[in-house]
């Protein structure tokens, strides 16, 4: 009875230590995530909090209330350093980033909250990969297990922290507007593209992320590279979805797709907006939103001017996210509001079009509620992913500089009539919903397993340690091309040797023959 009691009592144990990784301490690294990032973040903090797991999060934008969840607001505003996103369209926004980012990871790193922080005392660390680079320099040594996060895609630098081959002659970089497939001169951009979104990342950010870091003597001199650091990454968690990926790309292990973890069913709305809404008859509503991070004031007034027209000779209903609660001139078939429950009003079934920046969060909202999007996109990835989903045959694109009273209500009334954009974007939820296993399953699982397996070593792609030649094989691919060119000149030598033979020995009879003549 008493040995069958320790028998009971060592399986009870062996049972436990199997499930260990309920109620493991989770740190989360992400001080500088705009509040679409945070979507992603915070989708994965919460998803981990509520299967049991005390997750610290460093964060400059606290919003999660959740027992499980401990949050250390460093408080880091981005506003200043991205002042007016419709003046600043294009790029400009990302090169003054770029520039600011190394020295505000280290003003972030220098925080005591941030140096008080005992790596060692967590179970696993998440990264965000949004400058949070200088942090890596906490994690030189410690052997917790690490997963980086990244809010878009995979960005090119990302390829190399999990040694995935990436692929210029197929797939499009990030941000760029080339479809596949590609011709020969896109195939050329968009190598070199990716030559020098590497060389900028490898040549200039990280090497100066390491040094403001050193000068602030917040890493230790003698630090490794910032990139060796990041490549103890057990895993790579994405926002994107595998299956609405075109076209589709070979991946490592390590990268897992937790795309459309912000996508839920929609609920029921609040009472005034779910009567606006129904109240549209069967001409239905449109929703409009550009985001949680473009500030709709700073839009120029001659655009507001040309919606608050076009909507104003619509039959639909307007639903607009605005900061203010009136504007000059406003139709009565539109509403204002602050904030909107987005997704519910997706989920609304009158709700007929969605006009949005196209950023990735709410294309995946999109597509996922099946809402075909008309997009205007203003600064970062937003142009790629509407020529995406243009392409895709879900939405259709206006430029800023090209938006006119006639371009706006064409568009809308084609995009209202034209039952093709419904029909492709009922497609494409389809197979957004159809995956062995949801986002946030597969989060939970990925992340206990690198808790259980302490980083995964065996999951990690070899390429992480190799040299670029040696990775696409140009080492061979050259020696077969020296010695091919070698053999070539050898036998046309030879070749030549022969004829020369040959003919001196035609001509030498043919001389006799005319001597004997
Ligand atoms: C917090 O974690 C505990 C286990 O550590 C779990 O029982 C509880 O349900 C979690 N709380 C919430 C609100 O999910
Ligand atoms: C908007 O476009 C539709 C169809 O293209 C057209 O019938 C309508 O007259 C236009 N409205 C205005 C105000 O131009």
């Amino acid at each position: 009875m008493q040995v069958c009691k320790v028998q009971l009592v060592a399986l009870l144990l062996l049972l436990s230590c199997g499930m260990y990784s309920h109620g493991s301490k989770i740190l989360v690294i992400a001080p500088f995530g705009t509040k679409s990032h945070w979507q992603f973040f915070g989708e994965i903090v919460k998803t981990l909090a509520n299967r049991g797991h005390h997750v610290t999060s460093l964060t400059s934008l606290p919003m999660i209330r959740h027992d499980n969840v401990t949050e250390i607001d460093l408080d880091i505003d981005l506003d200043p350093i991205i002042p007016n996103t419709f003046e600043n369209r294009g790029w400009g926004v990302s090169v003054n980033l770029l520039k600011r980012m190394p020295g505000m990871c280290a003003e972030a790193l220098s925080r005591k909250q941030v140096q008080d922080i005992k790596i060692d005392e967590y179970d696993l660390i998440f990264i965000g990969l949004f400058v949070s680079d200088c942090f890596y320099g906490l994690l030189e040594d410690t052997q917790v297990p690490m997963i980086t996060m990244s809010p878009n895609g995979l960005v090119s630098y990302a390829h190399e922290l999990e040694g995935n081959i990436d692929f210029p002659s197929f797939v499009p970089m990030m941000g760029t507007t080339m479809l596949h497939p590609l011709t020969f001169t896109q195939r050329l951009l968009n190598t070199l593209a990716n030559l020098f979104s590497h060389a900028l990342t490898k040549y200039y950010y990280l090497p100066s992320v390491e040094k403001a870091c050193k000068e602030a003597a917040l890493c230790r001199p003698n630090m490794r590279s910032i990139e060796e650091i990041a490549a103890k990454s057990a895993f790579l968690f994405i926002n994107n979805v595998q299956a609405l990926e075109t076209p589709v790309r070979p991946y490592v292990p390590a990268v897992i797709h937790a795309g459309g973890l912000n996508c839920r069913p929609a609920q029921p709305l609040p009472e005034d907006l779910a009567s606006w809404i129904e109240g549209s008859g069967d001409a239905g509503a449109i929703y409009f939103s550009l985001g949680s991070f473009i500030k709709p004031k700073d839009m120029p007034e001659k655009f507001r001017q040309v919606f608050v027209k076009v909507f104003s000779t619509l039959p639909q209903r307007v639903i607009w996210k605005w900061d203010e609660a009136s504007m000059p001139g406003l139709p009565p078939n539109v509403k204002l509001a602050k904030w909107l429950p987005q997704q519910d009003i997706l989920g609304h079934p009158k709700v007929h079009l969605f006009i949005t920046h196209g950023g990735l969060f709410s294309t995946l909202e999109a597509i996922y509620h099946a809402v075909p999007i008309l997009g205007f996109p203003v600064f970062a990835d937003q142009g790629s992913n509407m020529i995406k989903s243009t392409a895709d045959g879900i939405a259709e694109t206006i430029d800023w500089d090209d938006l006119s009273e006639d371009l706006l209500n064409n568009t809308i009334h084609k995009m209202l009539t034209d039952q093709k954009y419904q029909k492709t974007v009922n497609h494409r939820s389809q197979l957004m919903r159809d995956q062995p296993m949801s986002p946030r399953d597969v989060v939970v699982y990925w992340t206990e397993y690198a808790i259980r397996h302490k980083g995964a070593p065996h999951l990690q792609s070899p390429v992480k340690g190799m040299a670029w030649y040696q990775i696409y094989n140009v080492d061979v691919w050259l020696s077969l091309i020296v010695i091919s060119l070698a053999c070539l000149y050898l036998d046309i030598k030879i070749l030549i040797a022969l004829v020369r033979r040959c003919c001196y020995r035609t001509k030498t009879t043919g001389e006799l023959k005319k001597k004997k003549e």
